[in-house]
């Protein structure tokens, strides 16, 4: 069977450097090898119901700068989910075979539950039906998601089994997660501790869009702790996240010249997070660059979006084409 990539993003604000060297390059990779359809997910982020502007600034941001990280038009399917009507059409068929149970069942709901208990809205607890009908309506075989999102995925398997069983053809494939070997990319955050994310302080973890300054700023103030006191000493977690950065963005010789002067105790935290910062900045700038452009080309990001939706509503229109015959309707 052939392999169909489909994975989207909900438009929830800047992507950072944890969110670059894991997902995003993982599916520019995918771009090259695969069919693949990316999408901004603006439907499911209406479930906590942004205001009109916040909402068009936020799609807006998700699409440049995963434009600006490698997503290619000309290489992968790329749309509004909002665009694509066959994919809400997908979802209320789906609903009719989606039980309440097994919806509130789902951990995320669940969550949901305790930390919004006055915003449990019907889109919330039917999102796993929406992502469903996002990666089905392209018969996607394949979803490069992260452990978070597993069991919306194996939700969308037990729709697609369902729908199969219910209408007793094989409409739709069961998709299964999917990455390409790079799952263990470590992007730990400034703050000593754990991995880069946006809902740590906004000091712990570099936008790509942050200024050289901001950069600065944010990697000067970095944790590390008073240094090492005997040879070869084994890193504490607030440095050795420090060197995993490095890694990634530092030439090799430089990543070996710290860890020999960590090793020999001659280390001075101060120049290595200077390096750092220079390293970052310089890591940073062509996307950076790209972001600024991107953001002030509306022609070409109307090219864009019109583009995907006439390439992606092509697949969509087929498979919805498909189940509305196999559901049984029939024109007169
Ligand atoms: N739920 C995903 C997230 O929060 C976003 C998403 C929506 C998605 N529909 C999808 C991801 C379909 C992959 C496929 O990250």
């Amino acid at each position: 069977m052939k392999e169909i990539v489909v994975s989207g993003s909900r438009p929830t604000g800047n992507l950072h450097l944890g969110n670059y060297l894991g997902a995003v390059k993982q599916f520019v990779l995918m771009q090259e090898k695969h069919e693949s359809y990316f999408f901004v997910a603006d439907y499911h982020s209406l479930t906590t119901h942004p205001n009109p502007k916040d909402l068009h600034e936020n799609v807006k941001t998700v699409l440049v700068e995963y434009l600006a990280c490698g997503l290619d038009p000309n290489k992968t399917t790329l749309y509004l989910q909002s665009d694509i009507p066959e994919i809400t059409e997908l979802y209320l068929f789906f609903n009719m075979h989606a039980y309440l149970g097994e919806l509130e069942r789902v951990p995320t709901f669940k969550e949901k539950a305790k930390s919004q208990p006055d915003n449990m809205n019907a889109g919330l607890l039917t999102y796993p039906t929406l992502m469903a009908a996002d990666i089905l309506v392209h018969k996607g075989t394949h979803v490069p998601v992260g452990k978070d999102q597993e069991q919306h995925l194996e939700m969308c398997r037990n729709f697609a089994r369902r729908f199969n069983h219910v209408y007793q053809q094989e409409v739709f494939p069961e998709p299964i997660p999917f990455n390409m070997g790079n799952e263990l990319v470590k992007v730990p955050s400034l703050n000593g501790t754990g991995k880069m994310s946006k809902s740590d302080d906004e000091n712990s973890c570099i936008f790509l869009k942050d200024s050289a300054e901001a950069i600065r700023k944010k990697v000067m103030r970095a944790v590390t702790d008073t240094g090492p006191t005997t040879p070869n000493e084994t890193k504490p977690e607030a440095v050795e996240n420090l060197f995993d950065l490095m890694k990634h963005v530092s030439t090799q010789d430089t990543v070996s010249s710290f860890e020999e002067s960590y090793n020999n105790m001659t280390i001075r935290y101060g120049d290595m997070k200077k390096q750092l910062a220079e390293d970052m900045v310089n890591y940073l700038a062509p996307i950076r660059e790209k972001i600024d452009a991107i953001a002030n080309d509306n022609t070409y990001l109307r090219h864009v979006a019109e583009e995907g939706k006439e390439k992606a509503r092509i697949s969509a229109r087929r498979t919805l084409d498909e189940v509305r015959n196999v559901i049984g309707f029939r024109n007169f």
